[in-house]
């Protein structure tokens, strides 16, 4: 296949969506909108947005973690399916907003069902199709959430203790993910502002596909 998949991985506030959205504007005045795939998990075919409607419904607050690990495992299937490997084929530039690295983070360490457990059911679902390139977007759990809350105030409140404490659960997963697949995960440092953060992404998709930016 001749295309290239890259995901895009941390918690939410480290700047994924604002990145993405740069590096998808300059990708399309160099190579064409047509070259361009934009995805963000879960959802991005008509089954998998399906599933993403039962993962999110308020009347599923019931749904057990296993079964939303294996809701999500079953969407990113059908994405790889319906549109990764058609996109990779006709040898798009795939930018994914999240992959198979968030659910290991999230449900396997943040959730508590087990790393290994979420990398298998995955793999199942993958069936190998491991993105080219990760760019995690590490940010210090106390700044990520102050982010996303900063419409309420500058500080991380009581209330967001627990909160807290899963995402440091969930960066932790994601360092040791980094450093156990270095070639493959890159990690930027999000903290940065916006225009120093996007310029290291630029250059680190730069580092492994030369003729990108
Ligand atoms: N490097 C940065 N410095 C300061 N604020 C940022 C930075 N990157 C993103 N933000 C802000 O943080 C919030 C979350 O950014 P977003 O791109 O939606 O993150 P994500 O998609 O990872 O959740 C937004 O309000 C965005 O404007
Ligand atoms: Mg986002």
């Amino acid at each position: 296949m001749d295309g290239k998949f890259i995901s895009f991985e941390g918690p939410d506030g480290a700047g994924k969506t604002s990145v993405i959205r740069q590096i998808q504007e300059e990708l399309e005045q160099q190579l064409g909108e047509e070259e361009l795939m934009y995805i963000r998990e879960p959802g991005g075919s008509r089954i998998s947005e399906e599933i993403r409607q039962l993962l999110f419904d308020n009347k599923n607050t019931d749904m057990d973690p296993r079964t939303e690990a294996l809701l999500f495992a079953a969407s990113r299937r059908q994405l790889v399916v319906s549109e990764i490997i058609p996109g990779l084929k006709a040898g798009k530039v795939i930018l994914c907003d999240r992959y198979i690295d968030s659910s290991i983070a999230y449900q396997g360490a943040g959730r508590g069902l087990g790393e290994r457990e979420i990398w298998t059911i995955n793999q199942f679902a993958i069936d190998g199709l491991m993105p080219d390139l990760t760019i995690y977007l590490d940010i210090e759990s106390e700044l990520g959430l102050t982010r996303i809350a900063k419409h309420r105030s500058n500080q991380v409140n009581r209330l967001d203790r627990e909160k807290l404490a899963f995402h440091q659960t969930v960066r932790q997963s994601y360092l040791r993910l980094q450093q156990r697949y270095p070639e493959r995960i890159k990690l930027i440092d999000a903290s940065q502002p916006l225009p120093a953060v996007i310029n290291d992404v630029k250059a680190t998709i730069h580092d492994r596909f030369s003729e990108l930016f």
